[in-house]
Parts: C-alpha cells; structure tokens; sequence
C-alpha cells in the first residue's frame, strides 16, 4: 500500500503547528494509528543539528545559498531516514513544511529562483512530493506578531517585515501555480474553522 504524504505551509506563526495537532487527533479518531509527524528544518538528529546552524540568530554572516543548501541537506536527511520508510510502509506522513517552503523563502524572498532552488533539492526529494499540500495564508505582520508573543524570534523570523511579505506573497503565486496540489485557507479564521476546512481536503485525498 502507498502511503499518504501531507505538508504544511505558510508564513512564520500561520498555525501550522497547532493546525497539525488538530489534524493528527482527526486522523487517529478515525482509525489511522501510524501518523508520522515530522517538521522542517529538523525531524531527525542529523535534521535538528542542521536546524540549529541555519535558525542561530548570531550567523548574520550566512549567504543564501549556504542557507539554501542547509536547507536541502535537513530535507535529504529527513527524506531518507523517516519519510521515505514510512511511505513505503503505507503510513501517512504530516510535515511541517516541506520543499514548497524552500521555493518560497529561498527561491523567492532570497531571490535566488524558484528553478534553482527546486533543482538543488532534486537530489534531496528523491522523486518525492506531497500529495497535498495546505498553505495558510495569513498577512506578514499578523504571523510575526503571534510569533513575537510566543518565543524569542530565530534569525529568519529577525528579517525585516518586507521579506515576510515576499513570503506570504511568493506563497499565493506558487499556490496558483499548483491549485491542485496547493490548497489555500485564510488564516485569519478561527481554529476550528481552518481545521474544517482542512479536514474537507483532506477527505478529498483519502476518498480518491
Ligand atoms: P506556526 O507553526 O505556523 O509557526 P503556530 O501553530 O505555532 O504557528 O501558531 C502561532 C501562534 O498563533 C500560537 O500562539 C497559536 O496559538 C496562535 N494561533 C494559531 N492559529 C491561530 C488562529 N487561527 N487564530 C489566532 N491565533 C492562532
Ligand atoms: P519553522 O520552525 O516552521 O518556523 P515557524 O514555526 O516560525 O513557521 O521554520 C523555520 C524557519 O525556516 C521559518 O522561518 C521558515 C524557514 N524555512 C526556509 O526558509 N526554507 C525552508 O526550506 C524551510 C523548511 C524553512
């Protein structure tokens, strides 16, 4: 049986998070036991360290496609070690973000192109893409402030608000680019609401 591969996308405090938690105790009432829940950057040790060096708020020094790569490297470490199996093994895989979010931030925010940037993770994917994809869409300024109360921010959520905004936006033009892979939820709702909503999309893939 083939596994079902699901990621989570947005800007920074969209509600990823707390929208997969939602997500996973869905899946479990419903019967699904083997739920992997993984996030990006991170998900394995090799991951996590990696995580580390790219969110450190003192490396102000690092160059975008030293982070694009970073970030390709996490990914291939993830791909291999914990998606990969568990797909094979039938399993339904959550994550965190995924290569979408490297497109976005690297290939569109940094500037460095989306085809560069989707090239350089070719060998990190393996031929792997999520069969669907939820982008929350949520104002730049909103996401930061949620993340400003929560924690100390890390050095991608340090940039400035005109990058987040070339964030939120790259995600609504990549999401047009995929519309049936990428769905769009206003992220600006409550809760519950974007859990329905994400719970109808999710339905959509299981009864195909
Ligand atoms: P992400 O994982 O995308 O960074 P989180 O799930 O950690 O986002 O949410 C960031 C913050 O915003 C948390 O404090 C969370 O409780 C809050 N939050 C999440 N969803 C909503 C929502 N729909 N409306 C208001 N606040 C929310
Ligand atoms: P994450 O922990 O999901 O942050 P948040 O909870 O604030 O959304 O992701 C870490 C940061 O790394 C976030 O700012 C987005 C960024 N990022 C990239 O720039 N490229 C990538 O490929 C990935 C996976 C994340």
């Amino acid at each position: 049986m083939q596994g079902i591969f699901i990621s989570m996308e947005g800007p920074d405090g969209s509600g990823k998070s707390t929208q997969i938690e939602l997500l996973k105790k869905y899946l479990e009432d419903k019967g699904y036991d083997e739920i992997i829940i993984t996030r990006e950057p991170g998900g394995t040790v090799i991951s996590e360290a990696i995580r580390g060096i790219i969110l450190n708020k003192d490396y102000t020094e690092m160059g975008y496609m030293t982070e694009a790569l970073l970030y390709a490297s996490a990914r291939a470490q993830l791909v291999s070690q914990v998606i990969k199996p568990a797909l094979e093994e039938g399993k339904a895989v959550i994550s965190d973000r995924f290569v979408d979010s490297s497109a976005v931030y690297q290939g569109m925010a940094r500037a460095l192109g989306v085809e560069n940037v989707y090239k350089i993770n070719e060998f990190a994917i393996q031929g792997i893409m999520p069969n669907l994809t939820i982008h929350l869409d949520l104002p730049a300024k909103v996401g930061i402030g949620r993340k400003k109360e929560q924690a100390e921010l890390d050095r991608m959520e340090l940039e400035a608000l005109d990058f987040h905004e070339k964030v939120a936006e790259g995600y609504r033009s990549l999401a047009k680019l995929s519309p049936e892979r990428i769905r769009t939820i206003d992220a600006t709702m409550s809760i519950e609401d974007i859990h329905n909503q994400i719970v109808a999309y999710v339905e959509q893939i299981l009864n195909k």
